[in-house]
């Protein structure tokens, strides 16, 4: 797979099989992430990875108690508040991984560095023949002084972006994209 066909068919995947991802495989999409540009080339990120699955369940019901007790105030929230009241909704989808890209502290670009890091780990992850998925929803819970100090995150450290990661268990429906819309494309 070239990199044209991983951005064309990398599409998030939400359902997995139990299998675990061997470290090996860990380690080379940790060293794929490392490659991204940064700001300065101040190489911020900072890597937790957790691979129990118990824990996650765990950070996903309390994910779900935070999101649920923020008033949302728009319908696109609301429209997630009964999948998020559902028992049985993991927010992790039951991965065997969990990759979260943080920052040794947060800076104006540290979170552009982290997502750019991010986004090379998923084309790595999607040449390898596994599945990804940002989880916007773990960020608060990932970030509670409580979780931070479990996961050995530092107090100046911050969570940016957190990827689920295995071995999918179907193939993802393609989800269409808009054309490119372009506001101005001056002198052409
Ligand atoms: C910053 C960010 C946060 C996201 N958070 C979630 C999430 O919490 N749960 C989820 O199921 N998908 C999440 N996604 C995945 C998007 O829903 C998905 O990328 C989008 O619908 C396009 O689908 P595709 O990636 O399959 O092309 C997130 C994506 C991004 C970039």
């Amino acid at each position: 797979m070239n990199v044209s066909e991983a951005i064309h068919t990398r599409r998030a995947v939400r359902a997995y099989q139990s299998r675990s991802v061997e470290p090996a495989v860990v380690e080379a999409l940790l060293t794929a992430a490392v490659q991204a540009p940064s700001a300065m080339n101040a190489q911020p990120w900072r890597f937790v990875v957790v691979q129990d699955t118990a824990r996650l369940k765990r950070y996903s019901d309390i994910a779900k108690q935070l999101l649920l007790a923020r008033d949302h105030g728009d319908n696109k929230a609301a429209s997630y508040r009964d999948l998020l009241a559902a028992p049985e909704f993991n927010i992790f989808y039951d991965a065997s991984t969990l990759i979260v890209l943080c920052a040794g502290e947060r800076t104006p670009f540290s979170d552009a560095d982290a997502w750019l890091a991010a986004a090379n780990l998923m084309l790595a992850a999607c040449e390898a023949g596994l599945g990804t998925c940002c989880i916007g929803f773990a960020l608060g819970v990932l970030n509670t002084p409580e979780v931070k100090q479990e996961l050995r995150i530092p107090p100046e450290g911050v969570a940016i972006a957190p990827v689920i990661l295995g071995y999918p268990a179907a193939p993802s429906p393609i989800v269409p994209r808009a054309a490119p819309r372009i506001w101005s494309w001056l002198g052409r």
